[in-house]
């Protein structure tokens, strides 16, 4: 079965075509990060108008790289949710439109479920049941994996998701949006030894996390230097450097946490900020003392994709799931 998998949900248009057979096929992605860079953050409206600009481009671009045709196609997924409305709408318009033309079925995924379900994309995947943490701009969740669409919640963060802590981080220290990867390079020139943030909520049982406060840490830091005057390039990298430690630390004590709970041996991480070099260094460290192994999508696929999505879509339709016809899904919150 050929699934064609189509990603609008916030700033990336992502298209992707896996063959339930043969695997990944084809893969483009267009990133609007440059046209949101002068706002500071992602304009809805412009990512609307921009995913409706170059999807079908993006569609026939993986088509004819797989050397296939709409006609070919066995099935269309897209993303169905969480994320912008508007932004979403373009993909489940598209979607079902194009599905309903063709005559075959269309799917809407949950965004989670594709980063969750990424890291199966790649040679050696992981086998059944994982511990994942789900590390994203809008989430920070740990789940246990039974199966697809065995997922049972083991903690999540109460406030801030770890991504939107790095973007905060990164409009204290002036950096430009997207914030994560920028931090984690300014971080590189850091003294990890010149400050220490709180791990937040790691000396109490349980597997939620919250990040706000590390946020409020971060300002007075900043606030600190800036008055006495030493707010210079080294001590921003030094706010950095303590800001990534302690997210990635945090992360890696509750995955370890996770395993040991749960039993297993498996993590999977997935997830934008699960690119950063320092939290997967800590992982490495964290799963290795417990006897485990970690599992990582690759780098493209950290971030949003469309891969992902095909891959997920492919596994519910095997799974005999599929949209009434005519009904698109948009929902920009869903649990
Ligand atoms: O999964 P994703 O592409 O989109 C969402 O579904 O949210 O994740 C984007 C998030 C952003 O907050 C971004 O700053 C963060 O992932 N991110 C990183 C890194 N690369 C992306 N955070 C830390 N270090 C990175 N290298
Ligand atoms: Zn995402």
């Amino acid at each position: 079965m050929r699934v064609l998998g189509i990603e609008t949900s916030c700033d990336e248009t992502g298209v992707a075509l896996y063959d339930t057979d043969r695997g990944l096929l084809a893969d483009a992605l267009h990133s609007q990060v440059a046209m949101h860079a002068d706002y500071g953050g992602v304009v809805p409206e412009l990512a609307s108008r921009d995913h409706t600009r170059r999807l079908l481009p993006l569609i026939d671009q993986v088509l004819s790289g797989a050397q296939l045709e709409r006609t070919q196609l066995d099935a269309i997924a897209y993303t169905a949710g969480p994320g912008l409305v508007g932004a979403l709408m373009v993909g489940a318009s598209t979607a079902h439109g194009m599905a309903r033309a063709l005559g075959i079925p269309v799917l809407g995924v949950h965004h989670m479920e594709g980063h969750l379900l990424a890291p199966m994309l790649e040679d050696e995947p992981p086998a059944f049941p994982f511990v994942a943490l789900l590390v994203s701009g809008g989430h920070t969740q740990l789940v246990q994996v039974d199966g697809i669409g065995c997922y049972q919640l083991l903690g999540e963060s109460v406030d801030d998701a770890a991504g939107e802590a790095f973007d905060k981080a990164a409009k204290m220290l002036d950096l430009d949006y997207p914030g994560g990867p920028r931090v984690a390079a300014l971080a590189e020139g850091g003294d990890p030894g010149r400050f220490r943030f709180p791990r937040p909520m790691t000396d109490r049982p349980g597997l939620d996390f919250s990040f706000s406060g590390l946020k409020t840490h971060t300002l007075t830091a900043i606030r600190q230097l800036e008055q006495a005057g030493q707010l210079d390039d080294q001590a921003r990298a030094d706010v950095a450097r303590a800001f990534e430690e302690a997210v990635a630390d945090t992360l890696a004590i509750k995955c370890r946490r996770a395993l040991k709970q749960t039993g297993l041996t498996r993590l999977v991480v997935a997830g934008g900020v699960s690119a950063n070099v320092r939290l997967r260094a800590k992982l490495e460290e964290a799963t290795r003392k417990q006897g485990a192994r970690a599992y990582y999508p690759r780098g493209r696929f950290c971030t949003d994709n469309g891969a992902m999505i095909a891959y997920a879509g492919a596994q519910r339709l095997i799974a005999g799931e599929k949209d009434t016809v005519g009904q698109m899904k948009a929902v920009p919150r869903w649990p």
